[in-house]
């Protein structure tokens, strides 16, 4: 059965994927770590900085097309890499792609996948972007960077954040297993969700795509959880940066950066950009919102690298917002996931056209044409983080020493 319901923003597709994914996919996508305090800090942060109204000037012929990396973009914002997002719905990251593609807006692959690269690489009409994991095993990394090159990725993630996994309860209750293990409650619930099971029924696609088949020892799934659960790399530090630049040779995005200071260690270790996140609250339980976190960083870095942020952008207003701030793009995660669970591929473009419009309608209501105008004076002073505050605290902490 069709759904009746009247899309007008992302709450209402995240509505509608609440009913159509099964528990255990929808709360992994939809969790933080421990108390969720910097999951949630994410999106309230954003609401509440104000806007300046302005009226009476001209905001005919508006564009909010720029570049993220050197790739034009038809506006500035990119798919965010997302862990299975092919158990949110069948073939998720094809299809994902595919609409980014045709909405002309980057799209980013994460190592956790389900589809591989090679799957994406055949439906995708732009080249997309890759996220990688460090693991222990650098002969796999190697590999899979190989990988990515003969895809013709333009750019390489590499995530900083996540050489240990912050504790998501949902997570442990639900037993999160992939494929779903069969438990009495995962049957009740999977019952209910007959288009997704459909949908699964049809793919052949229903595991880490990036990795089954490409690791000795890794072909079933208990053997290729365990041997995920144990690959990442806690060891990974800022020199492990050069091999992994020099083998990819092409542009490369740091992911997971929360402090100036880390942040001029990327771009010293060779970042092009650098991403303010704390990957949607899902690791540092306790770290402050990106939005928080990111006028800081641009002032540390913003002149020589393009600075990027993810973490609770649900609307075209709070892409303006991290736009004024200083951000060069921002990553949508979640907000696309719950278009894709609500309605595949036409859902994630759905959630595109939706803060599409919203942020065009928010930058001619602030009295601008081009994205590119956008600055802090579009903001109610006193309402966002001024660029500068880690500077004081870090002269106020030295004159208490
Ligand atoms: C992986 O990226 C996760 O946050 O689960």
């Amino acid at each position: 059965m069709e759904s009746r319901m009247t899309i007008t923003c992302i709450k209402d597709l995240q509505r509608l994927a609440r009913r159509r994914v099964p528990k255990m996919f929808y709360d992994y996508a939809d969790s933080g770590s421990w108390t969720e305090s910097t999951y949630r800090a994410n999106e309230s942060d954003f609401a509440r900085i104000g806007l300046r109204q302005r009226v009476m000037v001209d905001m005919d012929n508006r564009s909010l097309a720029t570049r993220m990396l050197g790739e034009e973009v038809s506006m500035p914002v990119a798919l965010a890499p997302t862990g299975l997002t092919g158990m949110q719905h069948a073939d998720g990251e094809m299809l994902a792609a595919r609409a980014a593609a045709n909405f002309g807006v980057p799209f980013t692959l994460s190592t956790m996948s389900i589809c591989s690269i090679e799957d994406v690489a055949e439906v995708s009409s732009r080249p997309f972007w890759f996220q990688l994991y460090v693991m222990r095993d650098k002969d796999y990394i190697s590999r899979l960077i190989d990988r990515a090159k003969a895809a013709q990725c333009s750019a390489l993630v590499l995530t900083a954040d996540l050489q240990i996994i912050g504790q998501r309860h949902k997570d442990l209750i639900n037993g999160l297993s992939v494929p779903p293990r069969p438990t009495v409650a995962t049957a009740l619930n999977l019952a209910t969700k007959w288009r997704w099971c459909a949908g699964m029924m049809r793919t052949q696609r229903r595991t880490f795509g990036n990795i089954a088949g490409h690791v000795k020892d890794a072909d079933n799934l208990s053997s290729l959880s365990k041997w995920t659960a144990s690959q990442f790399d806690p060891s990974l530090s800022w020199d492990d940066i050069k091999w992994i630049k020099d083998k990819w040779g092409g542009k490369l995005i740091i992911k997971g950066i929360m402090e100036p200071e880390d942040a001029e260690m990327a771009v010293r270790a060779g970042a092009d950009a650098v991403i303010v996140s704390n990957h949607g609250g899902r690791q540092l339980d306790g770290a402050p919102s990106s939005i928080s976190a990111l006028p800081d960083i641009v002032s540390a870095v913003g002149s020589s690298t393009e600075v990027h942020m993810d973490g609770g952008i649900r609307s075209g207003q709070d892409v303006l917002k991290a736009v004024a701030l200083g951000a060069k793009g921002v990553y949508i995660g979640r907000a696309f996931l719950y278009g894709l669970g609500a309605k595949g591929e036409q859902g994630v473009t759905q959630t595109l056209e939706i803060i599409q419009r919203e942020l065009d309608t928010t930058l001619a209501l602030c009295g601008l044409r081009d994205i590119h105008d956008v600055n802090h004076r579009v903001l109610r002073e006193g309402t966002y983080p001024l660029a500068g505050s880690a500077s004081l605290w870090a002269s106020s902490t030295r004159s208490t020493e």
